[in-house]
């Protein structure tokens, strides 16, 4: 599998510059997440890696390819293997779920129509939501629209699969359901996958290689086992986040 890898990425807008010379490796087949407080770049640094953003300075390299100079061709290639699911799910609210789920396919394959309804069938029943293709966005909870915007995100079998705050509004219950189907997605389809997130419980859960964000900066990188075996031996703004969770009393 290709490695995915940032280098050195900054980002301004105006004068505000809200990355500072990021650089991580992320580990291929596995959950990856990117931890900080509210405002503290998750979801540029995510947006820088998708595309969706350029940033100021930096590579962004799937396996050799730098995606930022890549000639269209090289980029729509990268494109079509990575899936994201957006922070609160971002349906297309006009369409119905099967419309939503299939979107990916038809921009991207030439699938028929009976395959193209075909493997979003199979998506939605991966996703525990067999049967629900003419129902609206509007019409389904929240829970529910996350887990839609999951079967979107692997319709096309992607390699590498990006999570913003997937189960953020969601009760404990829904959001432990959500971090469990994003590991099993993991696993199952070997995706190198990136989860933004600021919930603990789900660091703690899924989490593998971790990137600790504060003020755009990278303050702590490494394994999530480093991080809970050994808080002394943190920067003390990661201790401070970890305190405040509530989930590391025991410190
Ligand atoms: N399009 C934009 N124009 C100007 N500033 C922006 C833009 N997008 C984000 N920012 C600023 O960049 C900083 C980082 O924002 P970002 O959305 O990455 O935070 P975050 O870590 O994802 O926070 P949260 O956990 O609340 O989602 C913030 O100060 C934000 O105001
Ligand atoms: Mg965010």
């Amino acid at each position: 599998m290709s490695q995915l890898r940032i280098e050195h990425i900054s980002k301004w807008f105006g004068r505000q510059q809200v990355l500072h010379d990021i650089s991580f490796t992320f580990q291929p087949g596995q959950v990856n997440m990117i931890i900080g407080p509210s405002g503290c770049g998750k979801t540029v640094l995510l947006k820088c890696i998708v595309g969706l953003i350029t940033p100021e300075a930096g590579r962004v390299f799937f396996g050799n390819v730098d995606f930022l100079q890549a000639n269209p061709e090289s980029r729509r290639m990268i494109l079509q293997n990575l899936g994201m699911l957006f922070q609160s799910s971002a349906l297309f609210d006009s369409m119905t779920v099967e419309e939503n789920v299939a979107f990916p396919l038809r921009v991207f394959t030439q699938q028929s129509e009976s395959e193209i309804r075909e493997r979003v069938a199979y998506c939605l029943e991966r996703v525990g939501l067999a049967g629900t293709q003419e129902k609206y966005p509007a019409q389904i909870s929240g829970g529910m629209k996350r887990r839609v915007g999951l079967a979107r995100a692997i319709a096309l079998n992607p390699k590498y699969l990006f999570c913003d705050e997937p189960n953020s509004g969601l009760d404990p219950l829904t959001a432990r359901r959500i971090d469990e189907l994003i590991q099993e997605l993991t696993e199952e389809f070997e995706t190198t996958t990136v989860v933004v997130t600021h919930d603990l419980k789900s660091v703690v859960d899924m989490g593998q290689r971790i990137l600790f964000l504060y003020e755009g900066r990278s303050e702590w990188q490494g394994d999530k086992t480093d991080m809970l075996r050994d808080p002394h031996a943190l920067p003390a703004n990661l201790r401070a986040f970890l305190e405040a969770s509530g989930l590391m009393r025991d410190w």
